[in-house]
């Protein structure tokens, strides 16, 4: 079976971008591939250097990810510092990566604006770190949001170097998403990607309590309605709408866009059904999150059995990787 790697970084609660994105794939392709899903802490250190808060952070993805569907009888999960070899495999893409491309990638950009005290050799070599969680287990595909598009590219790249330079070890991964598109859920502002962002009203986690949830969406933005039959819709709106398809029923989702072209939609309206339909998506996942949360030892072995599968595969990789580069001296 081909195999499959993704991850996400414990930076905090997830939000309906992760679940969308990623996991939501993650949780279906466990049944077809063999599936590496793991916790992205090392990651984590390029933007958030104390870890107080890590493990905590750490245990609470996992919760999430067996609370989403994630079995481990059926998965690999894995905690990404149990696994030294992708490390190892670091060092060696970091010699053939670039650092011009490095510094022209998106996210880099990105972070350097964000945090200008803290402008670190990790962030900037972030992609290769990446690329190696990737190759570790030879991937194939790889279940992400649109924002991780550019990274893949890259990992082409660094793997196709190393094939070119030391002889063929990786195949080529691919981004991945049921929908044929990456997917990206659009925050509640009506500006950009749903993230960790500033704007806590505009992301909404899948911790949120109810109350939280209908708070968040009710004060999504909206305008006083369309003016005239078959209108072009806003951004905003338009984003309401994406957010509806992500929990609504189609019929329920029809009705709203026959009301919208017919001019009689009542945006108020709209918005409660969005919070109730996206409540009842949400609530089962947080309870169970939470259940799961509460018995640490069983979490612990998920990761520790979880960590001696991957290494066997990791360990397989390195041995390719470090005689096709002839470090084999005896
Ligand atoms: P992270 O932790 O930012 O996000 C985890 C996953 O969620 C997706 N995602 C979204 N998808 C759609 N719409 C959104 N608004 C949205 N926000 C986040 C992301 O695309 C991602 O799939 N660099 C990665 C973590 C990582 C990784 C890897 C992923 C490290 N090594 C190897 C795949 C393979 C990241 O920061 O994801």
């Amino acid at each position: 079976r081909p195999v499959v790697l993704s991850g996400v970084r414990p930076t905090g609660a997830l939000h309906l971008g992760n679940y969308f994105g990623a996991i939501s794939n993650y949780v279906r392709m466990q049944d077809e591939y063999h599936c590496y899903f793991f916790i992205a802490d090392l990651h984590s250190l390029t933007t958030h250097p104390d870890t107080k808060e890590l493990r905590e952070h750490v245990l609470s993805v996992t919760s999430y990810y067996l609370a989403s569907g994630l079995d481990p009888d059926k998965s690999v999960l894995y905690c990404q510092s149990d696994l030294p070899q992708t490390t190892e495999l670091y060092l060696f893409l970091n010699m053939l990566a670039y650092k011009g491309e490095l510094e022209k990638t998106t996210t880099f950009k990105d972070k350097v604006k964000l945090q200008p005290e803290n402008v670190n050799a990790g962030l900037l070599t972030y992609p290769v770190l990446m690329a190696a969680d990737i190759l570790i287990h030879r991937a194939q595909y790889v279940p992400v949001g649109k924002d991780q598009e550019q990274h893949l590219e890259m990992t082409r790249t660094f793997g196709n170097r190393f094939n070119h330079r030391y002889g063929e070890v990786f195949p080529e991964p691919k981004a991945f998403n049921y929908g044929q598109q990456l997917l990206k859920v659009p925050s509640l502002d009506g500006a950009g990607k749903m993230s960790k962002s500033e704007n806590q009203y505009a992301t909404i986690y899948l911790s949120d309590d109810d109350d939280l949830i209908r708070k968040k969406i009710m004060k999504a933005k909206t305008d006083a309605g369309p003016t005239e039959p078959n209108a072009v819709k806003p951004d905003y709106i338009v984003n309401i709408f994406d957010l509806m398809k992500l929990v609504s029923a189609p019929s329920v989702i029809e009705k709203y866009e026959a009301d919208f072209n017919a001019c009689t939609i009542r945006y108020g309206d709209l918005k409660k059904q969005l919070a109730e339909d996206m409540i009842q998506f949400i609530r089962p996942i947080r309870q169970k999150a939470k259940e799961i949360r509460e018995n640490e030892s069983a979490l612990n072995i998920i990761l520790k059995v979880g960590a001696q599968k991957a290494a066997e595969s990791a360990e397989n990789t390195m041995q390719l990787v470090r005689s096709a580069i002839g470090l084999k001296y005896f």
